[in-house]
């Protein structure tokens, strides 16, 4: 047996860490870079002694249930880990982790990419001039909505929502509003022209766009829900780069089809990569694969701080990123 830790990687993940992973690991890398299989994560689990996950793979109660349980830590690839069971993996004693910060910025620029392409129509022109239908300028041709000195509201206020803001604010001249139960400290919040409110509910009345920076848990399970989407401008935009999760997309499309809100920007979905077909065939919705922070730059540092968590695990020093 060979003496440094045996290491499952679920996916294919860049050059540079996999050379990093194969140099410190006995690393098993899926370079057919398809979903594992139940069954394969739980083999993982039994001859592994770190696992190496992606955010689309479902380490489940029963995937943790696997018998006998070898490995002693889940370095996930991803900020978010609702892809995780984490109750069941303090139960068997396993060290998660995940990987913070490195994707703040990516993610937020994913964020206003979403609202500008949503308000100016982006998608929808460009769509236009590939299908050569576009007979020239005229002055009320394909009109959006203006975004400079609007107010964008925000659900959540963490690194992510923050770095929307700066955005925004600085960048758009954006007056920023958000509710988070908890919120930055005051001066931090001052920076960002960025005033709290005591409720989502005010959020979703006040902005002109709604951008959603909280993270998927059982509470936080279809928050978007019909009634709140009624609660927002008639003429409101709603972004979505957190989780799928968060968002009803049953109501989402009701609410769209029915003129409740003007349009929406989506890189995250309910069933992913399932997207629903009444979406895909709207005009006033852009929407993504997931893209927040698929830069090279940020998957090399996200599979980098995933290594470093392993690497430090297995040297017995404290992990960077414990989120079990
Ligand atoms: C994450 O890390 O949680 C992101 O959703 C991946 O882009």
């Amino acid at each position: 047996m060979s003496a440094r830790p045996r290491v499952v990687i679920t996916r294919k993940i860049p050059a540079a860490c996999e050379e990093d992973a194969v140099k410190h690991f006995d690393a098993t890398i899926n370079r057919e870079d398809v979903p594992l299989s139940v069954d394969q994560l739980k083999e993982a689990l039994r001859t592994a002694d770190g696992l190496l996950p992606t955010v689309t793979d479902k380490v489940t109660a029963d995937v943790l249930g696997a018998e006998p349980l070898r490995t002693k830590i889940i370095a996930n690839f991803g900020v978010g880990f609702n892809n995780i069971d984490i109750d069941a993996a303090r139960v068997r004693g396993l060290t998660v982790t995940n990987t913070p910060d490195v994707l703040t910025d990516d993610t937020a620029d994913i964020g206003v990419t979403l609202l500008l392409m949503v308000a100016r129509r982006a998608g929808e022109g460009e769509r236009h001039v590939r299908a050569k239908a576009w007979t020239g300028w005229r002055p009320t041709h394909m009109l959006g909505t203006k975004v400079t000195g609007k107010i964008l509201g925000l659900v959540g206020m963490g690194r992510i929502a923050k770095a929307v803001a700066r955005r925004a604010h600085h960048g758009f001249g954006m007056k920023i509003i958000f509710h988070d139960p908890y919120p930055p400290k005051p001066e931090e919040a001052k920076a960002l022209g960025a005033e709290q409110k005591g409720s989502i509910e005010e959020v979703l009345r006040e902005a002109d766009f709604v951008s959603l920076h909280c993270p998927a848990t059982p509470e936080t399970r279809h928050l978007i829900n019909g009634e709140r989407l009624r609660q927002m401008k008639p003429g409101g935009f709603l972004i979505n780069t957190a989780r799928g999760d968060v968002v009803d997309e049953a109501a989402l499309v009701a609410a769209l089809r029915q003129g409740v809100i003007a349009g929406a920007g989506l890189d995250v979905y309910e069933r992913e990569p399932a997207v629903s077909p009444e979406l895909l065939a709207m005009e006033n919705v852009v929407l993504f694969p997931h893209l927040g922070s698929a830069t090279l730059e940020t998957r090399i540092a996200m599979g980098m701080r995933a290594l470093e968590n392993l690497k430090l695990f297995f040297a017995g020093q404290p992990v960077r990123d414990r989120v079990v």
